[in-house]
């Protein structure tokens, strides 16, 4: 009976996109699916050439592949996960290993990992990032866990990846659930990015009052220059589609609630938990709640009527500043997503390279961009840069952009237009970026109402006063 190099379970359509791109490289490949319709259809989309076989059940799966196994999970993160695990863990011998390609949480993993351990099989997680052309095409892949184990897959995880001057979008991660981790960071600065686009946006449309054919104007000149992303170019491409019910754009017939999935929230509740300050993904996050209270805020802007907007006096120079703007805190966003990874990476024994990190997401992932190439030379230089503003070369480009953030963010306070996410990146960077900050008050009011002392700037130890009242 022939043997298959490789399995996927779970046949949705990310699932049978990374399988096709799997067997367009030469590898074979079987597939399963509870619903056999998608078992079905893998086999009669696979194009000719390709070593692919559906299987029927999981027993028939797990008999087809070589040993030692090497099975890719692409369902939904949680309890499908466990489910899977629960029915084919019985079915695998010593040495076989999980691939779980889904968003799971990192947690999950570890627990995960322990238990496959205890039955001598390996659980890796993989981060895969690029939606579902990105899965066929050539993905960023994030894995994570035992390094043995890895060793086994890298050949195929970089015949499969995107490819960014020829070097493969893919590398290890880290130990135990870091692939899961890098992931979900990737997919905080991901929201903070969309949610700084989306008030980049908003200040061109209000502000300067731009349609949708100059905004794609506007969009198509960032995206040919030094903000060149994926997101850019999503972005621009958006304000040409035209709505199929109504004789007007798409985009402006959508309903201005944001949904979510989880992983921002996540990313942000991980930056609490091991006290790294992440501000921008944190509005970010809760933007996209605020959202949500449609109802509410129609109430609301009602009551406080709709607010006037002076539109700026030179369109020109306030597109190029809002350019600026947005350019400088996404590089903001993406230096908290990276500090919270450095963090990480020390709390959790993880030994992330940050370098490998910003090289894989430079191609195939929802948040690369050209700015990537400028932090990979930063971290070639220096691999243990806690923060990529202190990067000299960073800096100089920061410096040259900080006028037009504060500019932009003035122009919208000043107008009443929401911008939180250029707001809170440009306090994260005045607040990073300052010497002496004001919280020596605060460590004032905490010991004076609650004896929990303070340290002094003129000499060691910890210290409690008993502080006057004025009502003594
Ligand atoms: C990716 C995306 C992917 C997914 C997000 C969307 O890297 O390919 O990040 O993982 O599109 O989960 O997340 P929300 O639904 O939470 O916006």
């Amino acid at each position: 009976m022939e043997r298959y190099s490789y399995g996927m379970v779970g046949l949705g359509v990310m699932g049978r996109n990374l399988l096709y791109n799997i067997a367009d490289n030469g590898f074979s490949i079987a597939g399963f699916d509870l619903d056999q319709e998608k078992v079905k259809e893998l086999e009669e989309g696979a194009a000719s050439g390709m070593k692919v076989r559906g299987t029927d059940t999981l027993e028939d799966f797990v008999s087809a592949l070589e040993v030692p196994r090497k099975i890719i999970l692409m369902v939904p993160a949680g309890k499908p996960v466990d489910a899977v695990l629960g029915n084919i863990t019985p079915l695998l011998t010593e040495g076989d290993i999980v691939i779980d390609a889904g968003n799971s949480y990192f947690e999950d993993t570890n627990r995960r990992v322990a238990d496959l351990a205890s039955k001598k099989l390996h659980f890796m997680g993989m981060g895969v990032s690029g939606g579902e052309k990105g899965a066929r095409t050539g993905p960023s892949i994030m894995p994570g866990g035992d390094p043995e184990a890895f060793k086994l897959l890298q050949p195929m995880l970089e015949a499969i990846a995107a490819k960014v001057d020829n070097e493969a979008c893919t590398a290890y991660m880290g130990k135990g659930s870091a692939g899961n981790y890098v992931k979900m960071v990737h997919n905080g600065i991901e929201y903070a990015i969309m949610q700084l686009i989306s008030e980049a946006y908003d200040l061109l449309k209000r502000g300067a009052g731009l349609n949708n054919d100059q905004l794609y104007q506007v969009f198509k000149e960032w995206n040919s220059g030094e903000m060149n992303s994926f997101l850019i170019e999503i972005t621009r491409d958006i304000f040409t589609q035209k709505d199929t019910f109504t004789d007007n754009y798409l985009v402006d017939q959508i309903l201005d609630k944001a949904g979510a999935k989880g992983t921002g929230k996540w990313t942000s509740e991980q930056a609490m938990e091991i006290g790294v300050s992440i501000p921008t993904i944190d509005i970010a996050v809760t933007s996209r709640i605020l959202s949500a209270y449609k109802e509410e805020r129609v109430q609301a802007s009602e009551i406080y009527s709709e607010k006037e907007i002076t539109k700026p006096e030179d369109t020109e120079q306030f597109i190029k500043e809002v350019g600026d703007a947005l350019f400088l805190s996404t590089l903001i966003s993406y230096a908290q997503g990276l500090s919270l990874l450095v963090k990480a990476s020390e709390e959790y024994g993880f030994e992330i390279p940050l370098k490998d990190v910003v090289k894989i997401w430079r191609g195939g992932c929802i948040i690369r961009s050209v700015l990537l190439e400028k932090f990979y030379s930063a971290y070639t230089q220096d691999p243990n840069l806690s923060n990529i503003l202190l990067d000299k070369e960073i800096s100089e480009l920061v410096k040259s952009k900080i006028k037009a953030l504060r500019k932009t963010a003035g122009y919208a306070v000043a107008n009443g237009i929401s911008s939180l996410g250029i707001q809170t990146a440009l306090g994260y960077f005045d607040a990073y970026t300052t010497k002496s900050l004001p919280v020596n008050l605060i460590q004032a009011q905490r010991d004076y109402f609650g004896a929990h002392t303070y340290q002094r700037i003129d000499r060691e130890g910890v210290f409690h006063t008993s502080w006057q009242s004025s009502n003594n």
